[in-house]
């Protein structure tokens, strides 16, 4: 039963959020603390604390030290697919954060600068995001599992002034070079950055160039002195990470400083009910937000001890992965995504590997990046049996829309809900008009603006893009992309996406981008991707090919190489992580008479739901034609 403790908190954010938000302002240590809380004088443009001045990584290594958490464990990093594992102290964390600081403003980072970072799941990629927040410069992560035609697009955009690397990933079926993808990346772009850091793994040696620099040689350096913190106002940028939209070109969302540290570090006690000192384990990627939020800042800005693991659930070695390291670091609180679960559950459907470890440390499971099935959610919490969470937010907001805010109030649970908004989220559910929907009536999700802290401020370099992208279908709020409803309890359950992005695994990705590399191909014509439901992966991308008219393609065989031949463009284009895998060659696409694909209706059809078919589609025929292919499995 409700004690009304969240209702309360939650009614006292919308009601003055200025205020809320200034007395959470007091977990962060600031050089100047700010007077205002929220700065309302350029809507739809909001800004937090801005005339607040602080150093982000100041508040996530430097204070701790100071007040005591020298010699506690601040990362420990555990990879199963080297067969090593490493802990940092605090104190010794900060050492190689503020001497990697030193290493780049040795190679000309100042405050302002980009800083690319193209690594995997090793200590170095959180050092190296921490050393760039000392110099009050701007860090963009991309994820290892993107391709070099990705990667480019993000060096063109952010224009860094230095890349830091590794010479390689390392996937359970092999090792992924990563310097080849990055120097591809680069000569594709047309901004070339100064300096590339390379961090050279002993399973592929890198060949370095005349822009290349040894991350172990300038650490080693006599001549480079470690950096101390910049100041920046709490509205500059502390990151860009760039996310999927629709379109091929991805979204720089901008992050900043003040904001940010006072969401995340108000975050880790009221939503996730941590306390300094305790074992916080997020195993995603520092490539995603979730990584970027809950691996590296939201952890160390709360005093906790967090868990860089380079491994997957299952396979590195088996399906006891993470219950192992559970019981070695006595992981308070476990975060990850839902298909993580489901690749454990196919794996281990009796939980036979969890009853071979300890795992009474762990107080909650958190889930987050897709949709938390309720048949997952009901397997993780019989075999755990404790409270697992679902988690509802994006890479736009940076920390929760809506979850079960444990600290403040552990709510009942309902499957399949998100349970409530966070306060500082005024979360609406709107029809085409923009008019509220009843309680249980289905609709667009959309937040009512000003969002709190740490949610994005503007996208990078793109104002215009920005108001059209998430400003402009209603009037005062901020569009999530997400449908779903609110129930009678104030309840959210978010269905899915409104548009045509694309969630793999808890991977978020665009349609666009995958369709741009099938157009690529000689013998197409045209073409549409959609994401199908997936038992495992949540949703996996097909496509749909129109070939040109003497393509060449004829037989069965011809058919087959041309799908292997796509599959590998999207791999070589876009990344593996795509996971393509399914390709048909269709005689023509459904579109309405102004020419728009209708790849939602496809979806329905190929998912076995109800098809929303428009009174503005161009010739019925054809979605007639498609149905037996899309509902194939
Ligand atoms: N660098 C290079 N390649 C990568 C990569 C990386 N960082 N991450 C994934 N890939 C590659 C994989 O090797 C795989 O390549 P393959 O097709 O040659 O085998 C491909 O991308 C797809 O990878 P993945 O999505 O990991 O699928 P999988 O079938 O190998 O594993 C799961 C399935 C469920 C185990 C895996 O998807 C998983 O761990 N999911 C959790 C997702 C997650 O944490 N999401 C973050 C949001 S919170
Ligand atoms: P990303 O920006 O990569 O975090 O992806 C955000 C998108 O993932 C959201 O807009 C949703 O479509 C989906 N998503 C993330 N978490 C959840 C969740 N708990 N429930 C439903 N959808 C989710």
């Amino acid at each position: 039963m409700s004690n009304g403790a969240y209702r309360a908190l939650h009614d006292r954010s919308s009601a003055d959020p200025a205020g809320f938000w200034a007395e959470a302002a007091q977990g962060v240590d600031w050089i100047r603390p700010p007077k205002t809380g929220l700065d309302d004088s350029r809507p739809p443009f909001y800004r937090w604390f801005s005339d607040g001045t602080l150093n982000t990584c100041y508040n996530a290594l430097d204070r701790h030290v100071i007040a005591g958490r020298a010699d506690q464990a601040a990362l420990h990093y555990e990879s199963p697919v080297t067969g090593t594992s490493r802990s940092y102290t605090y104190a010794e964390l900060l050492e190689k954060v503020a001497k990697f600081a030193g290493v780049l403003r040795t190679l000309g980072v100042e405050k302002g600068d980009r800083v690319v970072i193209y690594m995997p799941m090793v200590p170095e990629a959180v050092i190296a995001m921490l050393a760039t927040a000392r110099l009050g410069a701007i860090h963009s992560v991309v994820f290892g599992g993107f391709a070099p035609a990705e990667l480019a697009a993000r060096i063109e955009d952010a224009v860094p002034k230095v890349v830091v690397a590794a010479s390689c990933g390392i996937e359970p079926s092999r090792t992924v070079p990563y310097k080849p993808f990055l120097d591809q990346a680069i000569d594709r772009s047309s901004h070339k950055p100064e300096r590339c850091v390379i961090l050279q793994r002993e399973q592929v040696t890198a060949e370095m160039t005349e822009r290349d620099v040894d991350w172990v040689e300038m650490m080693k350096s006599d001549a480079i002195q470690p950096a101390e913190c910049v100041e920046v106002a709490a509205t500059d940028p502390l990151y860009v990470l760039y996310t999927s939209g629709t379109t091929g070109k991805p979204k720089g969302i901008v992050r900043d400083n003040g904001g940010h540290a006072v969401a995340l570090t108000w975050s880790m006690p009221n939503l996730y009910g941590i306390r300094p000192g305790e074992v916080f384990w997020t195993a995603s990627d520092v490539g995603w937000v979730v990584g970027h939020s809950y691996i590296v800042y939201a952890p160390l800005l709360a005093g906790a001890t967090t868990i860089v693991y380079e491994g997957k659930p299952v396979g590195t070695p088996d399906a006891g992965a993470f219950w192992r390291v559970v019981e070695k670091y006595e992981v308070v609180s476990l975060f990850t995504a839902p298909t993580a679960i489901r690749a454990i559950k196919k794996e281990d459907p009796n939980a036979e590997e969890l009853k071979k470890y300890d795992v009474s440390s762990l107080r909650r499971l958190f889930l987050a990046g897709e949709r938390l099935d309720p048949e997952t959610y009901k397997w993780a919490s019989e075999v755990l049996g404790i409270p697992v969470i679902d988690n509802w937010w994006q890479t736009e907001t940076g920390w929760p829309i809506a979850t079960n805010p444990v600290g403040i109030e552990e709510l009942p649970i309902k499957p399949g809900s998100p349970t409530v908004p966070t306060p500082g989220y005024d979360v609406q559910v709107l029809d085409e008009q923009g008019q509220q929907v009843p309680p249980g009536a289905e609709g667009s999700i959309a937040i009512k603006l000003p969002m709190p802290p740490g949610t994005l401020p503007t996208l990078w370099n793109d104002d215009d893009r920005y108001v059209s992208s998430y400003l402009s279908a209603y009037d005062g709020y901020y569009l999530t992309g997400d449908g779903g409803y609110i129930d009678e309890d104030g309840y959210v359950y978010v269905m899915g996406r409104t548009d045509d992005v694309l969630n793999v695994a808890g991977h978020r990705l665009s349609t666009g981008s995958i369709e741009a590399a099938i157009a690529g191909h000689p013998a197409v014509a045209e073409c549409a991707v959609i994401g199908v439901a997936d038992q495992m992966k949540g949703q996996i991308p097909r496509a749909f090919v129109v070939l040109k008219s003497g393509s060449g393609i004829e037989t069965e065989e011809d058919t087959e190489r041309l799908g292997k031949e796509l599959v590998q463009r999207v791999r070589d284009e876009v990344g593996a992580v795509a996971a393509l895998k399914l390709v048909d060659v269709v005689v023509a696409l459904p579109k309405t008479r102004s020419g728009k694909i209708l790849r939602k209706t496809m979806r329905q059809i190929a998912d076995g739901q109800e098809a929303m078919v428009p009174s503005t589609i161009e010739d019925p025929s054809v979605l007639d034609t498609l149905r037996p292919v899309l509902r194939k499995d």
